[in-house]
């Protein structure tokens, strides 16, 4: 299996299954020097981890990250850091009616069409527990960005619509709440939803909004590296994601360009931000905003019509512990994938002039 690997000079390799003995990386890159706050890397993989409220997955896991190489008292010595996560709360025997059988718009089908082979067990490679490895490379990334702050936090559910722009949010509170939405009165309205849905033995989908502000100007490498091309790689590359919007997005294609265009302010910045803080790949200054899509994930507590490996028809009823809504949880991968792509364009845009 190739494309494990993400970045190219902060570059992270993630392996492992989630019913297998760990998962963990490689962070390739990493400078020397980089005090770093342990406690702030496991902050962020408990916002990730399974079991946290009762409107996510109720697998347990500690998540508790094991480094094993690459930092010396606290520090970053340059070499690569591993590290390693271990897998505590198996449960694979409620996986063996998948052995054989596919989850309709899971990968089960497209790993075994490709590999003719599956750990099956708890989705095996194809689950989201990898993105836990993604949190420690992106906590360790965030720390890299200095005063560059990176915000996600949850827009919709279902079709419970945040109304509001994120400069109109108070983003301290996202983590006031379960769902990770900054609107106490909308916070309650998802989250009954969730309750219902998950009642219901069904899933639902909704959105993160992620907002990076300080972005110095000059991040991102034309042509095929483009910023925002990057930060899209990176949000669809996540678990159940189905669609990216940056800046004025889809509806800035309903407008004309004398209203859409960013007229300039004398000091360089713009007077509005449609485009999203990036400007030809590159960033412009201006906050960095976008919105990242999830499905209602596959794995649905009903019998549905599916096939078996052999091609046969068959009912199967959903098991095993699932999310309802993946959203909350997603909000620190978003951020995550974010740091990712930023440090390493803080670094690459090093080598653009003497
Ligand atoms: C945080 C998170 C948790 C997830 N939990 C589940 C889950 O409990 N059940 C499930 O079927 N899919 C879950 N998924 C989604 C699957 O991993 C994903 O749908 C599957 O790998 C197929 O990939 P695709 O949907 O991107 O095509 C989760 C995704 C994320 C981001």
């Amino acid at each position: 299996m190739a494309g494990n690997s993400f970045g190219t000079l902060f570059k992270l390799t993630t392996y492992g299954e989630s019913h297998g003995i760990a998962i963990g990386g490689v962070i390739d890159g990493c400078p020397a020097g980089l005090e770093l706050n342990l406690e702030a890397i496991q902050h962020d993989l408990d916002r990730r981890k399974p079991g946290q409220s009762n409107i996510v997955t109720q697998r347990k896991e500690s998540d508790t990250v094991q480094f094993l190489s690459g930092i010396f008292e606290g520090v970053t010595t340059g070499t690569p850091i591993g590290f390693q996560i271990v897998n505590e709360n198996q449960k694979s025997r409620d996986y063996s009616h998948i052995k054989e059988t596919y989850r309709p718009s899971h990968a089960d089908k497209t790993y075994d069409d490709k590999y003719g082979i599956r750990d099956y067990r708890g989705g095996g490679r194809s689950s989201a527990r990898e993105t836990a490895c993604r949190v420690v490379a992106g906590a360790i990334a965030k720390q890299l960005l200095n005063n560059i702050t990176i915000q996600a936090y949850t827009s919709s559910v279902g079709n419970l619509h945040l109304n509001t722009t994120y400069d109109q949010l108070d983003l301290s509170t996202t983590d006031d709440t379960a769902v990770r939405c900054p609107d106490a009165a909308m916070a309650k309205e998802m989250t009954h939803k969730i309750l219902e849905v998950r009642k219901a033995g069904d899933t639902i989908g909704g959105t993160v909004t992620c907002v990076i502000k300080n972005v110095p100007a000059g991040l991102g490498e034309p042509v095929f590296d483009k910023l925002h091309a990057d930060l899209a790689k990176a949000m669809l590359s996540i678990n159940a994601v189905k669609g990216f919007e940056y800046g004025s997005g889809f509806h800035g294609a309903t407008m004309n360009g004398s209203a859409h265009n960013d007229l300039y302010n004398e000091d360089g910045t713009t007077q509005t931000n449609l485009s999203g803080g990036i400007q030809g790949g590159i960033s412009n200054g201006m906050d960095i905003y976008f919105k990242v899509a999830f499905k209602p994930v596959a794995t649905v507590i009903q019998p549905q019509e599916t096939i078996n490996k052999a091609g046969e028809k068959l009912t199967m009823q959903g098991k095993g512990r699932h999310d309802p809504c993946v959203v909350p949880r997603a909000v620190p991968i978003v951020e995550s994938m974010a740091a990712l792509v930023l440090a390493d364009h803080l670094l690459r845009a090093r080598t653009s002039k003497i």
